[in-house]
């Protein structure tokens, strides 16, 4: 695992926008397995700025964690509209070529499906990730097992409280997500984790430096060869 601490977020999201740069210019094809959330904001607006100074996304092809189930894409919290926000109208990459999970679908079965055909078809070159306060990665969530594959989740109710910010009222939080599974993250050939701010702390020592273990999900993720860890100062105190 490789661990850069940095002062601020934005120079963690630049650092982070770096390594996708490298990807993108090293491979004809890239696939970029990304995220949603405060965390991976800093990231994409630098990605953007890179796009700016001429940076070809072109050739990318995107994968995304999770969607909310029930709001649509044009919902001004879900994924779908987040993604369009903060990356997607900044840069060109060719809405063909971009996924996520779709949390309108009448049979969520089917597109649990739909989506593992995705992710196994094309695997990922560089999987971005953000963490839970209670250590889930994508919407896989604290439990007795973990799902390799995509699948429907019941949101716990630390995730439904951390998101609420986002929302106007508490009752608002979607209860339920679609979430690519474990085994898709972690074949992924390269994974970047990032976390920010003091509410992180905790989990991230207990994710990293203590036992794998299927109630911290990303503790899994010590299991991966390749992993980079950007955090900054406070995210990174408790860490031994
Ligand atoms: C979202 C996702 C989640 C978030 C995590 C952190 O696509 O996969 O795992 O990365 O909940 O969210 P923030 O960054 O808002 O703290």
């Amino acid at each position: 695992m490789k661990l850069r601490v940095f002062a601020t977020k934005e120079e963690g999201g630049l650092y982070g926008a770096s390594l996708v740069e490298r990807v993108v210019e090293g491979i004809s094809h890239p696939v970029l397995g990304l995220a949603t959330g405060a965390t991976v904001t800093p990231l994409y607006a630098a990605l953007a700025r890179l796009h700016r100074s001429g940076l070809d996304l072109s050739q990318c092809t995107t994968i995304n964690l999770d969607e909310y189930i029930g709001l649509p894409p044009d919902h001004p919290q879900s994924y779908h509209h987040f993604m369009d926000e903060h990356l997607f109208r900044h840069v060109n990459i060719p809405p063909t070529q971009v996924h996520i999970p779709d949390g309108m679908a009448a049979d969520l079965t089917a597109e649990c499906s739909r989506y593992d055909a995705i992710v196994t078809r094309q695997r990922i070159d560089f999987q971005l990730l953000g963490i839970g306060v209670n250590g889930h990665i994508g919407f896989n969530e604290p439990s007795h097992i973990l799902q390799s594959n995509t699948h429907v989740v019941t949101l716990r109710q630390e995730t439904l409280l951390h998101n609420a910010k986002f929302f106007e009222d508490y009752a608002e939080v979607p209860k339920l997500a679609i979430t690519m599974g474990v085994q898709a993250i972690l074949q992924a050939k390269q994974i970047v984790l990032m976390a920010f701010g003091a509410e992180k702390a905790p989990v991230i020592a207990r994710a990293f430096f203590g036992d794998v273990r299927t109630d911290v999900p990303a503790s899994i993720l010590q299991l991966h060869q390749d992993v980079t860890l950007i955090l900054d100062a406070q995210s990174a105190r408790e860490l031994p």
